[in-house]
């Protein structure tokens, strides 16, 4: 029932939420991640987090989290960052990234949440041609 209750809010927000181990295989991935990145979950559940994004950060996600967890040393956890994502079509695009962290039994896992900023970016691109 909670497993279902989880579920059904995933399934309702409109961020992407992606989630993974600490070896950075993807755990879950909601409805709004399937249609941003556009791949099913299917497709992604166990593969390492890093296709979601080009080089060179997709060469390097391994070591930022390795890192991680020997140095305790935080860089996007509680603060955020714009990164650079890759759709399963090739495209790149802007995204809003913020990551939490929890354990569950005796696990740790990393919790994703990902707003794409493309047309935030166009917008200001627009006004910027338009002055
Ligand atoms: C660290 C990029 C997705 C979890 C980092 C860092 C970068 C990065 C650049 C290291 C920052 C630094 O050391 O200065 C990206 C990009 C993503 C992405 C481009 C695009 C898809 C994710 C997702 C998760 C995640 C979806 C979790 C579900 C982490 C964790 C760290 C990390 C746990 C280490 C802790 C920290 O630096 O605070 N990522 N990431 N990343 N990322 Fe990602």
């Amino acid at each position: 029932a909670r497993e279902a209750h989880l579920r059904s809010i995933l399934e309702t927000v409109p961020e992407a939420m992606v989630v993974i181990d600490q070896e950075g295989k993807i755990a879950s991935f909601s409805p709004a991640a399937e249609k941003l990145f556009g791949y099913t979950t299917d497709q992604v559940r166990g593969r390492n987090v890093s296709m979601l994004m080009p080089p060179p950060d997709r060469d390097n996600h391994d070591l930022y989290l390795s890192r991680y967890l020997a140095t305790g040393r935080r860089h996007i956890i509680g603060y955020g960052r714009i990164v650079t994502g890759l759709k399963k079509d090739g495209t790149r695009f802007p995204m809003e990234l913020a990551v939490g962290e929890t354990v569950t039994r005796g696990q740790r896992i990393f919790t994703g949440f990902i707003r794409d900023l493309t047309s935030r970016h166009k917008m200001e691109e627009e006004l910027r041609q338009a002055q």
